[in-house]
């Protein structure tokens, strides 16, 4: 799913279909990277979900900083946003969401109650930018025993509903947003956490993007992995000069910076938060 290219024509279809899904549903599942959790926010969101209820879940919370993840929750808090963090690759968290859900609806299901009116299942659908974990999270929640739609000739492709437990319905496919790459900031973010295709972009520049904000934010992680020695007077350049040389890499600063990379995305170096807070104190000043 990374590596969709957005064109307006695509945008308009995904912005419409969202919308289509979102009129099915009670709650919307908004589904973000806890690593960059604004960068992966589409630019619109807001106005697709309009007054829907919604829950803003950080996903792939056991790759980011936990005090980053925890600030931004009392940050999405005080905006009146409710909003969790899960890891759906370890099934962490969903049960604190579906509660959540409950809360959400509890008023709905009281006055329903007063009428006489049985509750019926709660719906929900899942939103977001390729490569937050839509997929995986749709799967952990339904476990094993339902099978999956299958794409038989004949058979129109409807909105499916997958049973969560009894008080659950959630719908099969997710609606799927364009993430905000016109922005030349958010958009390296998001291809270092690999949400956009590596092909378009320059790893060595990219690289260096990322030592800046370790240094600013982790002044240590480079330091330690790869044991270079105190790096904290240096430029990014000179780090990534001596990570090459340490990683024996003569003078190929390109893979070098790929290599990197790489680590980052496989949570070698430890847990990351790429965005910050704005009122986040730089380590540096501590
Ligand atoms: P999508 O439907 O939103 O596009 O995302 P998908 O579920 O396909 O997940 C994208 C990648 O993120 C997958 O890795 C998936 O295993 C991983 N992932 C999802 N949730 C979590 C989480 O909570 N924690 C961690 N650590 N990883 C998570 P992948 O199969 O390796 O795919 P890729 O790396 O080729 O994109």
């Amino acid at each position: 799913m990374a590596n969709i290219q957005w064109y307006p024509g695509h945008m308009a279809k995904a912005r419409r279909e969202a919308k289509e899904k979102l009129n099915l549903v009670d709650i919307v599942i908004e589904l973000v990277d806890a690593r960059i959790p604004e960068s992966s926010r589409n630019p619109i969101i807001q106005e697709i979900i309009a007054n829907k209820p919604s829950i803003l879940v950080l996903n792939k919370s056991d790759l980011a900083d936990p005090q980053v993840t925890k600030r931004w929750l009392e940050e999405y808090k005080s905006q009146g946003q409710t909003a969790l963090a899960i890891d759906a690759q370890h099934s962490k968290g969903l049960k604190e969401l579906t509660n959540t859900c409950k809360v959400l609806m509890n008023d709905y299901f009281e006055k329903q109650k007063r009428k006489g009116v049985k509750p019926r299942p709660i719906r929900l659908m899942i939103l977001g930018i390729p490569n937050v974990g839509k997929s995986t999270l749709i799967n952990r929640f339904v476990g094993k025993n339902q099978a999956q739609t299958g794409n038989k000739p004949g058979v129109t492709k409807a909105q499916r509903w997958l049973k969560i437990g009894k008080d659950f319905e959630l719908l099969d496919t997710p609606g799927i947003l364009w993430p905000k790459f016109e922005d030349p900031a958010t958009g390296k973010y998001l291809a270092l956490t690999g949400a956009i295709k590596d092909q378009l972009l320059e790893m060595q520049e990219l690289s260096l993007v990322f030592i800046q904000h370790l240094q600013q934010f982790y002044p240590t992680i480079l330091e330690e992995y790869y044991q270079l020695g105190q790096t904290k007077d240096k430029s990014s350049a000179e780090i990534l000069s001596l990570l090459t040389k340490k990683m024996g890499l003569g003078e190929d600063y390109h893979q070098a910076g790929e290599k990197l990379i790489q680590d980052f995305r496989q949570h070698k170096l430890g847990n990351i938060s790429l965005d910050q807070p704005i009122e986040s104190v730089d380590h540096n000043e501590r």
